[in-house]
């Protein structure tokens, strides 16, 4: 299927993501006031996330990159999630914040958090921008989310459909 612009329609409008992105760069810099963190992006999804939420994070900021994928559809996947891409640095004894574009199933997040969870960081949290509980198959906490999204294809802001569109500045769902 060829997707154009005209099939994606806005479900957060872009002014609504910025300012709750900024309401969750405060909480988090609340709950971590006298620290610093060490936040670990999700590549690609969690890319323009982060790199906006870091921004208005008052504590002092370092930044490291991890790429994964998660084999099979929720219904037929084993929850078996490969790395494709380890951190650069160390973690232990590091405030940990893990950045993410969505969580769906849970099973690529509940698997990195136990991979992580092994470098023995000091604390380790999640934080995505989207939740679609709908879809949840494995239980995983998140520590800070933005929005709860309904159960349809999401795009925009880090989100792909075939690696397109997630250079739109808004979160929109594709009209099936
Ligand atoms: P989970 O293991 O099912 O939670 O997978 C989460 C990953 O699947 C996210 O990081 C996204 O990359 C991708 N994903 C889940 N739902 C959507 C969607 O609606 N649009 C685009 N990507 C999605
Ligand atoms: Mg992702």
């Amino acid at each position: 299927m060829n997707i154009s612009k005209n099939d994606i329609k806005t479900l957060i409008p872009q002014a609504e993501l910025e300012a709750k992105i900024k309401e969750m760069a405060a909480e988090i810099s609340k709950r971590h006031e006298g620290e610093e963190l060490h936040l670990i992006c999700i590549l690609k999804g969690g890319a323009y996330f982060m790199t906006e939420l870091s921004k208005y994070i008052t504590v002092p900021v370092t930044i490291d990159f991890m790429s994964a994928s998660s084999y099979g559809s929720g219904t037929t996947s084993s929850g078996v999630v490969k790395i494709n891409k380890d951190l650069d640095e160390p973690i232990e004894g590091k405030h940990v914040i893990v950045v993410e574009d969505i969580i769906d199933t849970g099973y690529t997040l509940s698997y990195l958090l136990n991979f992580l969870k092994d470098r023995k960081p000091a604390s380790l949290e999640l934080c995505a921008i989207l939740n679609k509980p709908s879809r949840r198959i494995v239980d995983v906490h998140i520590d800070y989310y933005g929005f709860d999204v309904p159960d349809k294809f999401i795009v925009g802001f880090g989100l792909d459909a075939d690696q397109k569109f997630r250079n739109l500045p808004y979160i929109g769902y594709i009209e099936t």
